[in-house]
C-alpha cells in the first residue's frame, strides 16, 4: 500500500463521502474511508448507491490538490482510469469508461454499469482546495442483488465472470494506479489521451441535457466526437456545430 494513504475502515457507515465531509477538518490529505456496508450511500444526481454488506468496493478519498480549477475534471478522469485499469487487470474483462463517470462493460453493443464516481469539490481563489472522490464498484454482487436501473443496467465482476474478487487487493491496486496518475496531473499532464482511448461514448449518438431543467431547448443532440484536454465532451451537433459540455452541467444519454 502506498505509504501516504491514511486508510479508515468501517464495517457499517452512512456514506464514506459524507463521513469525510463531516470529519475533513480533522483529517489529513490522502485519507481514504472504505466501508463494507453503507446505509445511505449516495450517487450522482441525488441517486442512492446500494449494495449488500461485504459485496461492493465502496470508498472515498479526501484530497487537497490545490490545482487550478480547470484541472478539476482531471480528478474524475484519473479516478475512472484507475478503477477501469484495476478491474481490467484483475478480471481480464475488457472494461471501459462511459463519459463522464461510469465504469462499464459492453457486450454485443449493450452497456452495463460496473461502478461510478461521485466527485465533490471545494474551490478557493480559483484553485481546488479540497475534493472528496467517492467510488463504488460492483464486485461480488450476485445478479439478483444488482440494483434496478432506469437506464444503463447494473452488472458486477461476479455476474460477468462467475468469480469472486478480493476487495482489499482491488483497493490497493486502484490506489496505487490512482497515485501514479495523480502525480502526472500534479505535474500538469492531462490524462486526456489515456481517457479517450477507454471511452465507449465516442462515436455514439448522444443527448446532453442541461442539469436541473427539462426544457427541450436545453438539449443538445449529436454524435460524441472527442474530449478536450479538460475532459469536456465535444459533441458534433445535428446542426453541424461542435459544442463542449462539462460533466457538472449536463446529464448524458447514449442511444
Ligand atoms: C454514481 O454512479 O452515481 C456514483 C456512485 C458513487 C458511489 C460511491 S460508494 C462510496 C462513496 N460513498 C457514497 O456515498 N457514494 C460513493
Amino acid at each position: 500500500m502506498p505509504s501516504n494513504w491514511n486508510i479508515q475502515h468501517f464495517t457499517e457507515i452512512d456514506s464514506t463521502s459524507t463521513w469525510l465531509k463531516n470529519e475533513q477538518a480533522n483529517l489529513p490529505d490522502f485519507t481514504v474511508a472504505v466501508a463494507d456496508f453503507q446505509t445511505a450511500g449516495r450517487g450522482r444526481l441525488g441517486r442512492r448507491w446500494v449494495a449488500p454488506p461485504g459485496s461492493a468496493l465502496m470508498f472515498s478519498m479526501l484530497l487537497r490538490p490545490n490545482w487550478p480549477v480547470e484541472q478539476g475534471g482531471w480528478l474524475v478522469m484519473i479516478a475512472g482510469l484507475a478503477a477501469a485499469n484495476t478491474l481490467r487487470n484483475q478480471s481480464q474483462l475488457p472494461i471501459q469508461l462511459k463519459w463522464p463517470n461510469d465504469i462499464v462493460f459492453e457486450k454485443n453493443g449493450e452497456l452495463c454499469k460496473l461502478g461510478g464516481i461521485l466527485q465533490e469539490a471545494e474551490t478557493v481563489d480559483g484553485r481546488i482546495s479540497q475534493v472528496i472522490i467517492g467510488i463504488g464498484l460492483n464486485v461480488n454482487l450476485d445478479a439478483d442483488d444488482l440494483p434496478q436501473a432506469t437506464h444503463t443496467p447494473a452488472c458486477s465482476l461476479k455476474s460477468l465472470s462467475g468469480q469472486l474478487f478480493d476487495r482489499n487487493t482491488l483497493l490497493e491496486d486502484l490506489l496505487s494506479n490512482f497515485e501514479t496518475l495523480y502525480k502526472q496531473c500534479a505535474a500538469g499532464e492531462s490524462p486526456q489521451a489515456q481517457w479517450e482511448r477507454q471511452l465507449v461514448t465516442l462515436g455514439k449518438r448522444v443527448t446532453a441535457t442541461m442539469t436541473g431543467t427539462n426544457d427541450q431547448s436545453q438539449k443538445i443532440n449529436g454524435i460524441a466526437d472527442h474530449v478536450d484536454e479538460w475532459g469536456r465532451l465535444v459533441i458534433k451537433t445535428d446542426e453541424h456545430e461542435l459544442k463542449a459540455v462539462s460533466a457538472g452541467d449536463v446529464t448524458l444519454r447514449t442511444d
